[in-house]
């Protein structure tokens, strides 16, 4: 159960932690995520709480990203090791557990791997998957389509979008995280849900 507190102090925590522009963006992602839910059945303030928390270490340092990793224990690839802001859902997701004690577990999921995606991802973190890609702002090309896939399926809006990102890193010559070609490969292939809830 998330309570309006919980919303409050997550979104002060962000709001002390992100620039102007990058808090602005959160705001817009929550309100999109919440959106999302109500359309697709998810709980709306879980999915507020998952776009609140989910850029909140969007700001820490590469050192102190790798810092915070290993202390954490968290799995830490070579890719990362080499562009560190990899790290930071999956750093915000520890903050929001240690920090604002976040016991869900659904929500940290969903913000740990609103950068890659993660192949068995549940239909809370595709929503914010998709919500961080199709915010007010976002005006890359096909932006449009993706908003409408959004209103009628969650997984293919999802698909399409890390479609967009994979051919994103390859124009400019960047490498793409071995978990976000894991995912599109799962999403491709009749994947089962594994909440079993069928959004
Ligand atoms: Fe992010
Ligand atoms: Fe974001």
């Amino acid at each position: 159960m998330i309570d309006n507190t919980l919303l409050r102090d997550a979104e002060r925590y962000t709001r002390e932690r992100l620039s102007d522009k990058r808090y602005a963006h959160t705001l817009r992602v929550a309100e999109t995520a919440e959106r999302l839910a109500r359309l697709h059945g998810l709980d709306p303030n879980r999915a507020r709480l998952a776009g609140l928390l989910h850029d909140a270490a969007r700001e820490v340092g590469r050192e102190e990203l790798l810092r915070i990793s290993e202390e954490e224990n968290l799995p830490v690839s070579d890719l990362e090791r080499e562009r560190p802001m990899l790290l930071h859902g999956p750093v915000a997701a520890e903050l929001a557990r240690k920090d604002l004690r976040v016991e869900d577990t659904e929500v940290r999921d969903a913000v740990r791997v609103h950068t890659t995606g993660e192949p068995g991802m549940g239909t809370l973190a595709l929503a914010l998957y998709v919500a961080d890609k199709i915010e007010p702002d976002r005006d890359q090309p096909g932006v449009e389509d993706l908003r409408e896939l959004a209103l009628e399926d969650l997984r293919q809006a999802a698909k399409a979008a890390l479609e967009d990102s994979i051919a994103h890193n390859e124009q400019r010559g960047r490498p793409t995280h071995a978990k976000s070609l894991e995912t599109l490969r799962w999403l491709d292939s009749g994947y089962e849900c594994p909440s079993g809830d069928g959004v």
